[in-house]
């Protein structure tokens, strides 16, 4: 594929993928200002993000999507690069600028991310056996626990019902 093409597409996945959430967040918005129609609006141009975004994928192919070992080494290294480098940098930021919200939400971001590696990386060593055991996400800040539930989030607290069965 063509360089500026290739480069292109990947923007447009970013963007497209950018997109879809944010009108998902637009869409949150106008129902608690009471415009169900403009809620529902969002919901359908968002969905339609969603198919650009995914479409805009297929065609990038092996440039994002490669074999599983090969998917498992990368997400481990941009774990491994947000909560070493990116999320480091970001709570340092938020802190000289006295923001303390974001600098909580990036610290336990950061901390959790480097539970994702754990888990990619175990993931990797045991990709030929047959393991198969259940993983639950906690909604508050994206830990996630293996097998069961914790009674209590150990990033950021939160109670057991925050968490989510992946299926
Ligand atoms: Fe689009
Ligand atoms: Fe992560
Ligand atoms: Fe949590």
């Amino acid at each position: 594929m063509g360089e500026k093409t290739l480069k292109n597409l990947y923007e447009a996945f970013i963007g497209e993928a950018k997109a879809y959430h944010r009108l998902l967040a637009f869409a949150r918005k106008a129902e608690e200002e009471s415009y169900p129609q403009i809620a529902k609006l969002f919901r359908a141009v968002a969905a339609a993000e969603g198919v650009h975004t995914e479409r805009h994928l297929r065609l990038l192919g092996e440039a994002v999507v490669q074999d599983t070992e090969s998917n498992l080494k990368s997400s481990f290294e941009r774990e491994t690069t947000v909560n070493e480098v990116y999320y480091p940098q970001f709570i340092r930021d938020a802190e000289e600028e006295g923001e303390k919200a974001a600098a909580l939400t990036f610290s336990q971001a950061r901390d959790v991310e480097e539970g994702h590696a754990a888990l990619y990386k175990h993931a990797l060593a045991a990709m030929l056996r047959d393991e198969t055991h259940d993983f639950y996400v906690c909604q508050v800040c994206g830990y996630v626990a293996e097998r069961e539930a914790p009674d209590r989030c150990p990033i950021c607290n939160a109670k057991r019902e925050k968490f989510r069965l992946v299926t």
